[in-house]
């Protein structure tokens, strides 16, 4: 199935848009860093899904939020996942040589400047949500802040990239890697639908469908990561596949096998589109969002 045209119109926008705000704040510098800024264009401009971007611009858009607003705040949140992915390519992690269909950044610049590129994008994510061009409110940049910085560290993130290590080396249950995707992938897909309502002013009690929606959404994400890791197109996926099982790496397709992964992988989007029953046509981009996780080849 091929994204909806409103889905396929709402992605490219956000790649334009991400692409644009990327070129405007990595400007090579005429100096000895300018390495480091190559390093960090060559990795976040150009490529990728821009998913969490896309899912903040989409929440944003259900309280009608500033545009430019969202941009910042969806900037911030592809800036934190770039940072990821160049770390989690690192010889010390999963050694891939090829991300986004070019070779990750240890192979086209080393390892030390793949480093500190990361380490750079992720500063500059907070850099940008607490810059008082994000929002006038300090209240709404603060708790943008917050909750990035919590979705991105060890309850988050990186957490559950620790876990994914051990995944390698210990026999998890369903509920142990379940928590892992929760936390490295789901963390940061719920942190881009919470920004939108953050930005949007929404009371804490007004997010518990939205949260549903991100949580469920989340972890089929990562299912059919890891299904594609098994049986997709590595020229469509830009990235070396079938790493998982080599890596003796526990996944849901490792522990419930193709078709019943597959089936949960679905199951989960349908719950997701369930939690958005409140609203109307104004959530019809989060829907196609969701469908697109389950059909995407890439
Ligand atoms: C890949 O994320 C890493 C995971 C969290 C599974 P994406 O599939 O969103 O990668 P890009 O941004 O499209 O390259
Ligand atoms: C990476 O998961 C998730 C993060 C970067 C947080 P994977 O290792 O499965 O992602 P790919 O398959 O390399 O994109
Ligand atoms: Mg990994
Ligand atoms: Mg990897
Ligand atoms: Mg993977």
């Amino acid at each position: 199935m091929s994204p909806s045209p409103a889905l396929e119109a709402a992605l490219a926008e956000a790649a334009q848009e991400i692409d644009a705000r990327f070129d405007a704040l990595l400007a090579v510098p005429d100096d000895p860093r300018a390495g480091l800024y190559r390093a960090m264009r060559h990795a976040a401009i150009d490529g990728g899904k821009r998913l969490r971007p896309l899912l903040v611009f989409a929440t944003a858009k259900l309280f009608a939020c500033d545009r430019d607003c969202a941009a910042r705040v969806a900037v911030a949140l592809e800036a934190i996942h770039v940072y990821s992915l160049i770390h989690d390519d690192l010889p010390a992690m999963d050694n891939d040589d090829l991300r986004r269909g070019r070779p990750t950044v240890h192979k086209a610049f080393d390892e030390a400047t793949a480093i500190l590129a990361g380490d750079c994008l992720h500063a500059l994510a907070f850099e940008v949500l607490a810059d008082p061009a994000t929002h006038p409110d300090p209240f709404v940049r603060a708790e943008l802040v917050l909750d990035l910085a919590r979705a991105a560290g060890p309850s988050g993130m990186a957490g559950g990239q620790m876990m994914d290590l051990e995944a390698e080396r210990t026999t998890f249950d369903l509920v142990t890697v379940t928590r892992l995707q929760a936390m490295k992938t789901g963390a940061l897909i719920a942190a881009a639908v919470e920004a939108g309502a953050i930005l949007g002013r929404v009371p804490p009690e007004g997010r518990i469908r939205l949260r549903g929606y991100a949580r469920d959404l989340g972890l089929a994400f990562q299912i059919v990561d890891d299904l594609l890791d098994v049986e997709g197109d590595e020229a469509l996926a830009g990235k070396k596949l079938r790493k998982d099982a080599g890596a003796g790496k526990e996944t849901f397709v490792s522990l419930l096998g193709v078709e019943p992964a597959r089936e949960r992988s679905r199951l989960l989007v349908d719950q997701a589109i369930e939690h958005l029953r409140n609203y109307g046509p104004e959530a019809d981009l989060l829907r196609d969002i969701a469908r697109f996780v389950l059909s995407r080849d890439h």
